[in-house]
């Protein structure tokens, strides 16, 4: 396997708005951001991947864009960004941009020329067709509720969003949209930045012809993605993309490929296809829920187990992984994976981490996962700021057959406004976030739950964090080892080895909030502990109990 700093480096996703507020207006910003270099940098990480910055009306906290080459007013000035940038650089962190192109903003010029009229010379940037017998195009039902085809008043043809209304999709078939988007993205290298995290990048390609989609027994809409997730032409965009910018520039590439499968992988990152670094797969939390994807059931180990296990030996040797249990748009990770109980929960949190990151791949943590910050106990609809959120309420509650109480738990435990609560810096009002209102309720449990605290404790999960990520700097059988499988039908135990030109690591870990008994496999008696979540001293006798959420890992030399 070809080395590459990319893979051996750790990455911490910011959400700048609810990161760090610099000037007391409730919203995070990116002289917020500058204020923590040196909190990052104390942790390890490598790369900060920053949500969207760019201009933005907000309709999805800046995954609409309206102008790619400006910063959001909320977040601060061009200025501002080459300071961060330059200041970033010179503490070795490097910067990846969120890239989203497979829409735009409504109010970004591109869309307000194209709706004007069909011969605008910005009309094929965008997906018009007419309406069929007085209705949309054809069935299908956009991710966030209703069709996924709005009417446009001026030449009466409906365009295509596979979000909101305020996201129209862009057309890749268009040359000279790419063109636009190479130019741009080879603005931001010129810069300097470090690389993209493409936004649902597996969609960018649709077929000409657009035909209605499966739809459930009864069901209004009708299912875009076979037609649209790994569209007809989306390697090829992909590889004109790395010829005409990515190749020319060192930097790193992940793409969000939701519906990805392990051979689709291969090609989007392979180790000679030419087209990204790495995806981020999401087998393991695109669960379908009870009704559409909510759910408020937490994921069983022995799901993810099954899940990473296909990755960690499908990829082996043929693309790179990116790993990841937290984003923005998920629960937070230890109330999804772990156990949130205050009993458990920095124990559970220490175990996901180490089952995540002593794995093949390129760790992600998400701002405050170091902290092991939790789901938010919301108490009303009205705090809730989400679009998919409010999106979900209208239509399973408003216009939907449920009542509030039945689909409450499941906004509750789904929401993704429970990863989007302001980052916990300390237990000063607002847990040190901002000193105005904030945008979005702060969880509660800042008191207890925060940075400070955890900078004070040599015990603290964020410790954790800085010890697994200097490992990693120190044995590249962690980067790149193999990985096999073992007590692969155990209802508690993950345990898995990697291996690298001899070298040998045990990973150990009880998902269980019991104890349970393991005997070690042949030849670890005795062997070092590289990290321990409890206070294991030794490994002396061959069968361990181990406690509720224990996790170890054991190192035997070449
Ligand atoms: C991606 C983003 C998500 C956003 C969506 C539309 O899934 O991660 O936050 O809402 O794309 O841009
Ligand atoms: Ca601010």
């Amino acid at each position: 396997m070809n080395r590459a700093w990319w893979k051996e480096a750790v990455v911490y996703q910011i959400y700048p708005r609810s990161f760090m507020d610099s000037n007391g207006d409730g919203i995070g910003d990116l002289n917020g951001i500058i204020s923590k270099l040196d909190y990052l940098k104390l942790l390890g990480v490598d790369v900060i991947w920053l949500s969207p910055v760019y201009q933005s009306p907000n309709a999805d906290n800046g995954y609409d864009i309206s102008d790619y080459q400006a910063i959001m007013a909320e977040f601060g000035t061009m200025e501002d960004f080459d300071r961060l940038l330059s200041q970033a650089h010179g503490k070795g962190l490097k910067i990846v941009m969120d890239l989203v192109v497979n829409h735009s903003s409504d109010e970004h010029k591109w869309f307000v020329e194209s709706r004007k009229s069909v011969n605008s010379p910005y009309r094929n940037y965008y997906i018009w067709r007419d309406g069929k017998n007085g209705g949309p195009p054809n069935n299908w039902g956009s991710w966030f509720g209703g069709s996924t085809w709005t009417r446009d008043g001026a030449t009466g043809m409906y365009y295509l969003h596979l979000f909101s209304p305020k996201q129209p999709d862009l057309n890749w078939s268009s040359p000279a949209l790419r063109d636009e988007i190479y130019r741009m993205m080879t603005w931001w290298c010129d810069k300097g930045i470090d690389g993209f995290r493409m936004d649902v990048i597996s969609m960018i390609s649709k077929p000409d012809i657009l035909p209605d989609g499966p739809a459930e027994n009864g069901a209004q809409y009708g299912d875009f993605t076979p037609y649209c997730i790994h569209g007809p032409h989306v390697h090829e965009y992909l590889r004109e993309m790395n010829s005409r910018v990515l190749s020319h520039y060192d930097i790193m590439t992940v793409g969000e490929t939701s519906g990805v499968t392990v051979e689709q992988a291969r090609l989007y990152a392979g180790e000679d296809t030419h087209e990204l670094n790495m995806v981020f797969q999401f087998e393991h939390v695109d669960v379908p829920g009870k009704y559409a994807g909510w759910r408020t059931n937490k994921i069983s180990m022995p799901f993810l187990r099954a899940v990473f296990s296909k990755w960690q030996t499908g990829l082996n040797g043929k693309a790179w992984n990116s790993l990841f249990l937290g984003n923005h748009d998920q629960p937070r990770s230890v109330s999804q994976f772990g156990d949130d109980r205050p009993a458990f929960r920095v124990v559970s949190a220490k175990l996901l981490a180490t089952w995540l990151h002593m794995m093949q791949g390129t760790p992600y943590i998400y701002q405050g996962e170091e902290l092991g910050m939790t789901n938010c106990p919301f108490e009303s609809v009205s705090e809730f700021r989400d679009i998919d959120s409010l999106n979900g309420y209208r239509t399973w509650v408003e216009n939907g057959p449920l009542t509030h109480e039945q689909f409450w738990p499941f906004l509750l435990f789904k929401s993704r406004d429970n990863a989007r609560t302001p980052m916990q810096w300390s237990a000063c009002p607002n847990a040190g976030f901002t000193s105005g209102t904030p945008w979005i309720r702060v969880n509660p449990n800042y008191t207890e739950i925060n940075a400070e605290a955890a900078l004070a404790d040599p015990d603290s999960i964020f410790y954790y964090y800085q010890k697994l990520i200097r490992l990693r700097k120190t044995y590249p059988v962690i980067v790149y080892g193999a990985y096999t499988l073992l007590e692969k039908n155990d209802p508690n135990l993950c345990v898995y080895f990697r291996e690298l030109a001899g070298e040998k690591l045990l990973v150990i870990c009880n998902f269980s909030d019991k104890k349970q008994a393991y005997t070690l496999p042949e030849g670890f008696l005795g062997t070092q502990i590289l990290i321990t979540n409890l206070n294991r001293r030794a490994v002396d006798e061959p069968s361990l109990t181990l406690q509720p959420y224990e996790a170890v890992v054991l190192r035997r030399p070449a």
